[in-house]
């Protein structure tokens, strides 16, 4: 931009040019509007919902989605699910939901997996034991996912803990969309798994492969 462009004039319709005022004055100003409500504020260069404009056109101020983008937080990228609410909120019947909206299958679980790797191992470490590097470093350390209480946590406390955060947990509901903090919640339920199972636990065909591993 040409520094000798005089900066565009962003004052507020219907205002008048400011004058310089003694200190006093301005305080005394600045109070009434506070108490008064400040029109000059109330009056502001913007377009008020479905406002006409001359500028398009169509003579709408909303503009319509730019075609081949996709906004976030758009209902219209949610699976089509049962339970919209359970979906949104993990709660059911003013609950924590026990159970995931999605079908718990291979594809989610691996969607949970990559998606916790990228937001959740600097604090809480790739086994989900709140050794993450992070807290090597020195930030306070979160519970181990083995611990029994978050054992026996209901799935949807999972979902809100992502959403709302928790303590010192800031919450990443911006970051995580609503399906992929229930892929997250479900690839937790399979870390806790993970932690302390037996060979007996798996499946023959991976005892099998198990056991050739240890030949
Ligand atoms: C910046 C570090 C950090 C990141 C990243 C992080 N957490 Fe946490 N998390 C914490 C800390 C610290 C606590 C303990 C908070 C407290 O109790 O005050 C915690 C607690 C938790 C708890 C236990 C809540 C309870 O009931 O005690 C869960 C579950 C959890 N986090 C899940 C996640 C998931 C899932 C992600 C990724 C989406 C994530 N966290 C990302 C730091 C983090």
């Amino acid at each position: 931009m040409n520094p000798n462009t005089p900066r565009a004039q962003a004052r507020p319709r219907g205002a008048t040019a400011p004058r310089p005022r003694p200190l006093a004055a301005a305080v005394a100003a600045a109070l009434m509007a506070a108490a008064t409500g400040c029109t000059d504020m109330y009056d502001q260069p913007r377009y008020e919902a479905y406002e006409a404009s001359p500028l398009f056109a169509d003579g709408a101020s909303a503009r319509p989605l730019v075609a081949g983008t996709v906004p976030r937080e758009d209902a219209r990228n949610l699976p089509a699910v049962e339970d919209r609410e359970v979906l949104l909120t993990g709660m059911k019947d003013g609950r924590l939901a026990t159970q995931s909206p999605l079908a718990v299958d291979a594809a989610l679980l691996a969607r949970g997996r990559q998606r916790y790797d990228i937001y959740c191992t600097p604090c809480h470490g790739q086994l989900g034991d709140g050794r993450g590097v992070i807290v090597q470093r020195g930030f306070s350390p979160p519970p181990s996912y083995t611990e029994r209480r978050l054992v026996e946590a209901p799935l949807g406390h999972f979902f809100d803990v992502i959403t709302n955060g928790h303590g010192t947990m800031y919450s990443f509901a911006a970051r995580v969309a609503p399906q992929d903090r229930w892929a997250i919640a479900a690839y937790i339920r399979a870390l806790q798994l993970s932690q302390g199972a037996k060979p007996a636990d798996l499946p023959p065909e991976d005892q099998r492969t198990l056991e050739g591993a240890g030949k």
